[in-house]
């Protein structure tokens, strides 16, 4: 079909006939006429190409240098790639977008995607680490600085939030997401979706969030990615999908499938998963995008017998986009023109995706994200270090502090800071780091030194590299394997002649940036290579330790808690790290975080999380077997939800203003929290029921509410909490969302080992 048609003067006549009751009726009204109105222009490639998503394997500012890149290039200008991955800055995006805007007949605007997952250039707390900070508010924020970096780069759409819940401290990509639990993965998801996306998807500082991996990639066997899933539609739909259906809710404008199978069924070809439960049940009309290649991976699972047969499954499950598996072109086209994939599911993937780039104002401006002035103006500012700074210093969690040997005077002691990653200016910015220059981060001595200024004596010794680094300059350390096994014990000695001459030891220790993150599993979660053995040689000469740690995953602790007097749980805080670590350290910042995910004594209790079921068999004192092990305690080390303050916190007085209702009514959970120390500080009420049966078992605990409030010194507050069909209904053995009359035990507490509580009853 050859047409001279304008798109924009189409777009023009559809504007002025915009109908509809509210504002955001017509506004969508009127989207969806412009979407028709290109569809119905378009042949079948230039719709197929619209589904294809390629990574960028060239400068594409410059031109191609092999027979695969000429090839991408000529179908970007043919209109025939509807969106580019990593192709990032003003210069690049720009290029590109005239490549299509150009040459190409219908000049469909490129949407252009890349993995902004904690923070672009500014680098935020991984999210693991920033979910510990339960501060709503904030991670919003985060989000939001992320998206301004990013828009200002010439990006329009990031593969973030993962809300993949993670139960398994092996698991690499665990420092991807919010942890365990589906009640504050739900909470935090729509946060991180409204700070990408704001209220305006088409204002320019906004940009496409992802809600992704869709679904159950969390709960792999093992912990070892991309690994089978085996859980029942019960378990999807009450401890996986929440964070997913929120997200929806919350008008996320794109989803990513998964790699796992769940059942003997990929993700990516999972027609229930993708078209019954996501655009069906939850009526969410963005687009899906494949994972990379996971359209192609369904040969391997043995699930398609070839690219074509791929193809199928995954357009027919409703995959709409497809990342890198080069399989939607060519294979759609012979699938619909042999007649085995009807052109309505064709039609219905382009117009969500022509919907989203309507939404992000693409089709009226192609280059609003190509903005040099903004690119030099608002990447990586003092203001967005300054927010980054707030945030990390409320991720930290203070795990034990015996003696109340935090917080450290600034003045007048002399401070050993020892350990591999007490000067490591890379480490802290993670895995996923987008734009995040190597060794860009504060480092914790640098953090402590302009703490403390001149008065205190700073004593510094590495003691031990944390991992054997065989990595040249321009290798890159994503792609490179870790190895541990470190033998160099040469910095042992200065390490121990630091520790002998200090009042205090800090010990900064933990995992590499690149120990979590896709493809990043392992079978034990200790410290790794030799630092529990510096840590102890320290100990032996000086046991007043502070450890500080760097991680992306729940670690095994057991002889540190044993010892050890005060952990500081710090992750991998990105770039403002050591300034906000020090914050803590010093007392500028009463800690305020509490884990989000359980740390275990020991990584044989993996999967560990708190929300699990009861057996037949629970503890009992009188009898022989019971579940739990022989040689390790079955309960966390640490719990979900535990932190400590510098003060305390005591609770009373918990009541409901109603001992029974109906599922339909509400009740008012009340409590006074009271700050008994001598500090302010924040402290964050947790809300947990317990259905006491159910038509199937329920978990012993779940976290149904939150609040994170701030007390000053010998303050009492009267915390309230709704609770509602919201809090007490599940996905019951009717296969629906119900609230099963019956009693339910409702916990509050500063932990979610809480064992403050009252009964509800829910009536008939
Ligand atoms: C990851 C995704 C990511 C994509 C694009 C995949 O390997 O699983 O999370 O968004 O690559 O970089």
């Amino acid at each position: 079909m050859k047409t001279n048609i304008s798109i924009t003067a189409l777009l023009l006549t559809i504007f002025f006939v915009g109908c509809g009751t509210g504002k955001k009726q017509t506004q969508n009204n009127m989207t969806e006429q412009k979407v028709d109105s290109v569809l119905a222009l378009m042949t079948l490639d230039e719709k197929i190409g619209q589904m294809t998503q390629y990574a960028v394997s060239w400068d594409l500012t410059g031109p191609p240098s092999n027979m695969d890149d000429k090839e991408k290039l000529d179908k970007i200008k043919r209109g025939m790639v509807g969106s580019m991955l990593k192709v990032v800055s003003v210069k690049a995006t720009r290029e590109t977008q005239r490549l299509v805007m150009g040459n190409s007949r219908l000049k469909i605007p490129m949407i252009f995607g890349y993995d902004v997952i904690h923070g672009f250039k500014t680098i935020f707390p991984v999210p693991l680490g920033e979910s510990a900070s339960w501060d709503l508010k904030m991670i919003r924020k985060s989000a939001e600085i992320a998206a301004k970096e990013a828009s200002a780069a010439g990006i329009n759409w990031t593969f973030a939030p993962m809300l993949d819940v993670s139960r398994d401290a092996r698991w690499g990509r665990i420092m991807e997401g919010a942890g365990e639990d589906p009640y504050l993965g739900s909470m935090i998801a729509v946060a991180r979706v409204k700070g990408f996306q704001g209220d305006d998807l088409s204002n320019d500082k906004t940009i496409a969030a992802c809600a992704k991996h869709f679904a159950g990639y969390g709960f792999a066997e093992a912990g070892m990615d991309y690994n089978t899933v085996n859980v029942g539609i019960h378990e999807l739909h009450n401890a996986i999908l929440p964070p997913f259906k929120a997200a929806a809710k919350a008008g996320v404008a794109t989803f990513m499938n998964s790699f796992n199978e769940i059942d003997g069924i990929p993700s990516t070809g999972n027609r229930n998963l993708q078209r019954d439960i996501l655009k069906g049940d939850w009526n969410w009309n963005g687009f899906i995008v494949s994972d990379w290649g996971s359209i192609v991976e369904m040969i391997n699972h043995g699930y398609a017998k070839d690219k074509k047969h791929a193809a199928e499954i995954a357009v027919k499950a409703g995959c709409d986009m497809d990342m890198e598996s080069y399989a939607y072109n060519p294979d759609l086209k012979t699938l619909v023109e042999e007649g085995k994939v009807p052109i309505d599911l064709i039609d219905d993937a382009v117009r969500r995706i022509l919907r989203i780039k309507f939404d992000l104002g693409l089709f009226d401006d192609p280059y609003k994200y190509c903005n040099e002035e903004r690119e030099k103006d608002e990447i990586y500012t003092k203001e967005n270090l300054k927010l980054a700074r707030e945030v990390a210093k409320r991720s930290i969690v203070l795990l034990k502090n015996d003696g109340r040997i935090l917080p450290l005077e600034k003045k007048g002691k002399t401070i050993a800071v020892i350990g591999p990653l007490a000067d490591d200016k890379d480490s802290p910015l993670g895995n996923w780091r987008a734009q995040g220059v190597k060794n860009s981060a504060v480092s914790l001595l640098e953090g402590i030194k302009k703490a403390v200024g001149e008065n205190t004596k700073i004593i510094y010794a590495k003691g031990c590299d944390l991992t054997i680094s065989t990595l040249k300059e321009e290798e890159n350390q994503f792609l490179m394997p870790i190895k541990f096994n470190t033998t160099d014990r040469s910095g042992f000695p200065e390490a121990i002649r630091a520790a002998r001459k200090a009042d205090v030891v800090i010990m900064a220790i933990g995992e590499d940036a690149y120990q979590t993150g896709e493809g990043r599993s392992q079978v034990s979660i200790e410290l790794k290579g030799l630092q529990t053995e510096l840590l102890k040689a320290v100990y032996k000469v000086n046991k007043n330790i502070v450890v500080v740690l760097m991680n992306g995953r729940p670690l095994s602790l057991k002889w540190e808690s044993e010892n050890i007097p005060a952990i500081l749980e710090c992750w991998l805080l990105g770039s403002e790290s050591g300034n906000a670590i020090a914050d803590v350290l010093f007392g500028d910042y009463n800690p305020s975080g509490k884990l989000p995910v359980s740390f275990p004594y020991s990584v044989g209790q993996e999967p560990l999380y708190y929300n699990h079921k009861n057996t037949g068999r629970p503890f009992n004192p009188e009898h022989v077997t019971y579940t739990g092990y022989r040689d390790s305690p079955k309960t966390a080390l640490y719990p979900f939800g535990f932190g400590l303050s510098y003060t305390d916190f005591e609770y009373s007085n918990l009541k409901t203003d109603r001992s029974t209702m109906k599922a339909n009514e509400t009740a008012l959970v009340t409590v006074d929290v009271k700050n008994t120390g001598e500090r302010d500080g924040e402290e964050v009420i947790q809300l947990y029921i317990h259905d006491v049966m159910g038509s199937l078992t329920r978990p012993v605990r779940e976290l149904k509410g939150f609040q994170k409030i701030f007390l000053k010194a010998g303050e009492t507050k009267t915390v309230s909490f709704k609770i509602d069909r919201s809090s007490l209904e599940f996905y019951t053995a009717s296969n629906k969302w119900e609230v099963e009359p019956g009693d339910f035990e409702i916990f509050v507490g500063g932990d979610s080992k809480t064992e403050m509580k009252v009964l509800l009853t829910v009536e008939k």
